[in-house]
């Protein structure tokens, strides 16, 4: 692969789905890591895999959408096929959305529409849900909102803390994502007419993982 299955990650924190999606890359490839934060975990782990990375911070400009502005300029310039927020805790301009319409996703730790926002482990056992997980969905104008794509499911165990119950889903972050980064890249999984749309192959494949789609 030269030029194909270009992808740019965008975080703010240490960047493990980052790690996997570097360590798991098959069919596509990732090319830039773009930070809000020049301190981000994350931007060691592109720089140890001499992926260029890009810092736009907050400070930097002088007005929030002017930021907003910059972060889009700065994922043009890197002309992906496909963009990831990997733990990117800026809510992206509704321009952004529309320009990468279907090449632009999230991953998410719940069982979305559940606990969207943030401390989304300790709210899943104090709502005594018996099971959680992590979804990676299109990105809309919304705040973790948008088509689901598919969903990595682990059960709550009775004596479970946030951290125990955050390990586990992490765990499934780090397969689940990779996975739909591939298949969207490789044409297995799109956003036709809003709706998200798999293969035979895949809808196969998903099953056989215990992840859940959304024909
Ligand atoms: C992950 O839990 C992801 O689902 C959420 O932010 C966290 C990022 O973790 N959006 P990491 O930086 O990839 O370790």
């Amino acid at each position: 692969m030269t030029n194909e299955g270009k992808v740019t990650v965008l975080l703010s924190g240490r960047g493990s789905n980052l790690k996997a999606l570097i360590q798991q890359q098959r069919g596509y490839r990732v090319h830039h890591v773009i930070a809000d934060k020049a301190d981000a975990g994350g931007l060691a782990i592109a720089r140890e895999a001499n992926i260029p990375t890009t810092v736009v911070t907050r400070a930097e400009h002088p007005s929030l959408a002017a930021f907003k502005a910059a972060v889009l300029s700065a994922v043009e310039a890197t002309d992906p096929h496909l963009v990831a927020l990997a733990g990117f805790m800026v809510v992206v301009q509704p321009e952004f959305v529309h320009r990468f319409h279907g090449k632009l996703i999230n991953i998410h730790p719940s069982l979305l529409p559940h606990f969207t926002g943030l401390n989304t482990h300790a709210r899943a056992l104090e709502a005594n849900h018996r099971e959680h997980g992590c979804t990676v969905h299109f990105v809309d104008t919304g705040v973790d909102t948008g088509p689901f794509i598919a969903q990595a499911r682990v059960p709550v165990h009775k004596d479970d803390t946030a951290e125990t119950l955050a390990a586990r889903v992490i765990t499934q972050e780090h397969a689940l994502y990779p996975w739909i980064v591939r298949n969207i890249i490789q044409g297995g999984i799109q956003l036709k007419e809003g709706a998200v749309r798999y293969s035979p192959d895949i809808i196969a494949e998903a099953r056989a993982l215990g992840y859940t789609t959304f024909e």
